[in-house]
């Protein structure tokens, strides 16, 4: 059995230590016996490899950078709770979807372990610091400018520089930049190895962003970008109007699932045979170059087709060896007498480019396969198609023709139309009020572009949900699909604006409006649906202050404790047990199970037992031995205790008997004291 003690959330990062540690792990050569890198040793590494070295090195820097990566690596400073009586209603308490309040870098920071390449999808839409958007970078880590320094590796002038704007609230691109660096490089944790992220964004910040994003997800990851029109014919700009933004598409990874797929319904004639349906396919013909009869001498047999009786054969009437080097029909063919006095029309494969042309079949699969092949009458001969059957309720009549809807794979084109007005309307239609939420994206542009991941049971996540267009865009995506995706939404509780329609109908913060619309939207969908049976609800979770934190004036690299004894709130009590699951590796969704422990209450989740009430008493600790001992569904890995509700006299009771039933079962049990 393995005891340790340690403080949750307690590490104290520095700009690149968590990159460090990384490296440490993967090449312990490369640190001398202090600790200190040998970047000589890494390139030695590198150079004995096939590994190509460039001499070139571009990035973009901006004051701020090394405190965004600081940000990046620092530990939250909240705890996180759940809302207990939305969480309980029927039509959530088994939904996977997650609505997050709270500022989404904290939120993120908690998510990181439990969370790490569990997410396929990630869109966000953030503040594109327009000037009038009302983005101001705002920070309330209130670190000195000693601290600043010490932690982010750079001198106290260029700290008292960024304390400056990190204090003020600017809308600087260095801002706006510290501002998103962490949360999308947090992001990337998040994603699956062939997860891929959609960034809206527009003129003001697509600069900053393309280049930042080629450093966080490499440039060979971008996937491309789409231009969004917007359909809309506002002038903002002296000379040309802003009629777009952009969707910046990044993957995690080269792995060809990576990719995004288009797939498009078409309708496409259908054709009776003998009460059988087919529709056309390609010719067995290739143009290219390689498609000559010169290059394919075995594939330039006959068909010779009755157009009568629509009987036809393919028939080995040419000489193979001159058709590798002549071109001349005359000379390499020799008509089969008897079939043309039958009846029967020679068809030769097309010519490319003036030479002599060959199929793509050979003569025996074509002779084998004859079912599957339709021979046709054109302007200027025959041709020799594919065709596919279908089943007849899958044709459908329109005018005097029949067709059938055909779903084909392509890449999505890189300018779309979907109009923003759109999306005003469906948000204002959901709220039963227009103007409470400003620029709502268009879920059917959502929707388009969330169809291009070609899964459809996954998680996605918005980090700046807005009025939650995408959230409702991923449940209409299920409906339509029969797909399982799960969605997460985060977003701050940003007060509405005292004089703005959100205020006077009521709503205090942004949240409250993303809350009201996803469940506003999950009813007219169910009413829309009724048979619908899939996830149309979704559980509430909030960051909240955490009570363990000291002064933060005393966070320095060598001084990092932070608990006092406390009596646990009711609220506190539930914010640690969510917080701790969470931090052990349990999506915010997995079950947390009461364990009754002779009158002292547990709780279980993922094979973690957690103790954290006051007053574990011996005759708990007997309970638990013997539940140990006897229900062979209880068998859990870990335990985990509350250090400041357990006397020193009590945790070394659990751990002494902990540690024999352990060993006397030969099992792993690993035991945690955490503050
Ligand atoms: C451009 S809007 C997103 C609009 C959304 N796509 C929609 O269609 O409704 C950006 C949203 O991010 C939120 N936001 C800004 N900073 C945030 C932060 N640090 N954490 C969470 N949400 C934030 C804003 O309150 C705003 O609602």
């Amino acid at each position: 059995m393995n005891t340790h003690t340690e403080t949750l959330f307690s590490e104290v990062e520095t700009a690149n230590s968590k990159q460090l540690a990384v490296l440490k792990a993967n090449f312990p050569q490369c640190f001398d016996k202090n600790g200190a890198f040998i970047q000589e040793k890494l390139l030695e590494i590198v150079k004995s490899s096939d590994v190509e070295l460039s001499k070139e090195s571009y990035s973009l820097n901006w004051l701020g950078k090394s405190y965004a990566r600081l940000l990046a690596n620092l530990p939250p400073k909240t705890l996180l709770t759940e809302d207990k009586d939305h969480n309980q209603r029927e039509e959530n308490k088994n939904s996977q979807n997650l609505l997050i309040k709270g500022d989404n870098l904290e939120v993120l920071k908690h998510m990181v372990n439990a969370y790490a390449e569990k997410v396929k999808m990630i869109y966000i839409d953030p503040p594109y610091n327009t000037g009038s958007d009302g983005f101001a970078y705002n920070d309330d880590r209130n670190f000195t400018p000693e601290q600043l320094s010490e932690l982010a590796g750079i001198d106290l002038d260029e700290a008292t520089r960024i304390l400056d704007f990190t204090v003020k609230g600017s809308s600087s691109h260095s801002a706006w930049l510290t501002f998103i660096y962490p949360r999308l490089y947090i992001a990337r944790e998040l994603l699956r190895e062939n997860g891929v992220i959609f960034i809206s964004i527009d003129d003001n910040e697509i600069s900053q962003l393309k280049i930042i994003c080629d450093e966080i997800f490499g440039e060979a990851n971008s996937l491309g970008i789409i231009i969004h029109n917007k359909l809309n014919s506002k002038s903002d700009t002296l000379n040309i109007q802003k009629n777009h933004d952009f969707l910046l598409c990044y993957r995690k990874s080269i792995t060809p699932d990576a990719s995004l797929i288009n797939y498009s319904v078409s309708e496409q004639e259908v054709f009776e045979d003998n009460g059988r349906f087919y529709i056309l396919k390609d010719s067995i013909t290739t143009r290219g170059d390689g498609g000559t009869l010169n290059k394919r001498k075995n594939l330039g047999y006959t068909v010779y087709y009755h157009p009568e009786t629509t009987d036809f054969i393919g028939v080995s009437d040419y000489d193979i060896e001159l058709a590798s080097s002549s071109n001349s029909e005359e000379k390499v063919y020799s008509d089969n007498e008897e079939l043309i006095a039958n009846g029967y029309v020679k068809i030769r494969p097309p010519k490319v480019r003036g030479k002599l042309g060959a199929w793509t079949w050979d003569i025996k699969k074509f002779n084998s396969e004859k079912d599957n092949i339709v021979i046709r009458k054109t302007n200027n001969g025959y041709q020799v198609r594919k065709r596919t059957f279908i089943e007849k309720k899958d044709v459908f009549k329109k005018a005097d023709s029949l067709y059938t809807k055909v779903k084909a794979k392509g890449n999505s084109r890189s300018i779309l139309d979907y109009s923003t007005n759109d999306g005003t309307n469906q948000l204002s239609s959901i709220l039963g009020h227009p103007d409470v939420f400003s620029n709502p994206k268009n879920v059917n542009y959502l929707k388009y572009i969330f169809s291009l991941v070609p899964e459809n049971n996954y998680i996605a996540l918005d980090f700046f949900a807005g009025s939650g267009s995408s959230l409702q865009a991923i449940c209409e995506l299920n409906i339509d699909d029969g797909g399982i995706r799960k969605f997460i939404g985060i977003q701050i509780d940003e007060k509405c604006k005292s004089d703005s329609t959100a205020f006077d109908l009521g709503y205090k913060n942004i949240f409250e409006v993303t809350k009201k619309r996803i469940i506003k939207a999950g009813e007219k969908l169910k009413k829309e649906n009724p048979d619908y049976n899939g996830d149309l609800g979704f559980k509430i979770f909030e960051t909240v202050n955490d009570f363990r934190t000291k002064d933060e004036s005393e966070l320095t690299l060598s001084n990092h404790t932070f608990f006092d004894d406390v009596v646990l709130t009711p609220e506190q009590y539930d914010s640690l047990l969510t917080t701790w699951c969470l931090y052990d590796g349990s999506l915010l969704t997995a079950p947390i199970e009461d364990v009754d422990l002779n009158g002292y209450k547990a709780h279980l989740c993922d094979g973690r037992l957690y103790l954290i009430a006051p007053n574990f008493t011996s005759e708990a600790l007997k309970v638990l031995l013997q539940k140990l001992d006897s229900d062979k569904d209880f068998a859990p890995n870990k335990v985990v205790f509350y250090g400041s509700n357990f006397e020193s006299a009590k945790q070394m009771e659990l751990n002494e008997a902990l540690k024999n039933y352990a060993n006397k079962k030969s099992i792993d049990l690993d035991l945690v004291v955490r503050n």
